[in-house]
C-alpha cells in the first residue's frame, strides 16, 4: 500500500537530505551516508550541563524522527491503522526536535544535515515490520531511560519542563509500540539493555517492571551505538 507521508515527515527526509531518494536509497546510496567515519562527519559533543543534556535530548529525538519517516517509507508497515499509529508517533517526534531546537535556540550545537546513517544498520532495522517495530520499542524505550537519567541532572526548570513534557509522551509511545507486538506495555528486566549489575544505585533505588529505571547518558550511547544506525563520532564529558 501506498501512502502519503504528512509534511512533518517530508520535513523530515529533507533535513536528512532523503527525500528526493525514494526507495531508490536502499540499493543507491550517496557518497555522504557510505562515506568513512571522521572524513567530513561531524562529531558529536556533548558537555556535562544543562545545554549538553538537552542537545543530547535533541540527538535521540531526531533519530527517532528519521527513524519514523524511513519506517514509512520502506513499505513494510502494509496494515493501515498501523501504519496511521507509526505515522502519529513519527510526527509527534518531529515536533519534539521542533520544540528542542526552539528551547535551545542558538545553543544548538549541530544541524540536522550534521547526521549521517550507517546504510547496512538501517537496512537491517527496516527489514520488515517486525524489525521496524522491535527497533521503535528501543528507541522508545531508551528515551524514555535518557529523559529519566539525564533530568535528574538539568539544573534549570525550563528544560525540566520540557523534558518532563516529553518523557511520558515517550513512555506512551512504547507502550503502543509494544501493545502492536503482542508485548506487555512495560518492560521486562530480561529485556532491559542494561542488567541490574550495570545499573547505577543511586539514580535506581526502585528497579523492575512498575518503574523506568535511569540510564546514563554514556549508557544511552552504548545502546544508540549498538542499534548501528549513527555514523557521527561521539564524544564531550556528558558521555564519557
Ligand atoms: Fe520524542
Ligand atoms: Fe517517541
Amino acid at each position: 500500500m501506498k501512502r502519503k507521508l504528512s509534511s512533518a515527515s517530508r520535513r523530515t527526509l529533507l533535513k536528512w537530505g532523503l527525500f528526493s531518494l525514494g526507495t531508490a536509497f536502499f540499493t543507491t546510496l550517496p557518497g555522504a551516508i557510505n562515506a568513512m567515519p571522521g572524513k567530513g562527519i561531524k562529531t558529536l559533543t556533548f558537555n556535562a550541563d544543562d545545554i549538553g543534556i538537552l542537545n543530547f535530548a535533541l540527538l535521540l529525538e531526531e533519530l527517532e524522527s528519521a527513524f519514523y519517516v524511513l519506517a514509512l517509507k520502506s513499505g513494510k508497515i502494509s496494515d493501515p491503522k498501523e501504519y496511521d499509529y507509526v505515522q502519529a508517533i513519527g510526527n509527534h517526534e518531529a515536533t519534539h526536535v521542533t520544540f528542542l531546537r526552539q528551547v535551545l535556540g542558538s545553543n544548538v550545537t549541530f544541524h540536522t544535515n550534521d547526521l549521517r546513517f550507517n546504510s547496512s544498520g538501517l537496512n537491517a532495522v527496516l527489514k520488515n515490520r517486525r524489525t521496524i517495530l522491535k527497533t521503535a520499542v528501543s528507541l522508545e524505550d531508551t528515551g524514555v531511560h535518557a529523559y529519566n537519567g539525564a533530568g535528574t541532572s538539568l539544573k534549570n526548570p525550563t528544560y525540566l519542563l520540557a523534558a518532563g513534557s516529553i518523557v511520558s509522551v515517550e513512555a506512551r509511545h512504547t507502550a503502543g509500540v509494544r501493545g502492536l507486538l503482542n508485548r506487555p506495555s512495560t518492560e521486562l528486566d530480561s529485556e532491559r539493555a542494561v542488567s541490574d549489575a550495570d545499573l547505577v544505585p543511586q539514580l535506581n533505588p526502585f528497579k523492575g517492571r512498575p518503574y523506568d529505571e535511569l540510564y546514563t547518558p554514556k549508557q544511552i550511547i552504548a545502546i544508540v551505538s549498538s542499534l548501528n544506525i549513527l555514523r557521527n563520532p561521539i564524544n564531550g564529558p556528558l558521555v564519557a
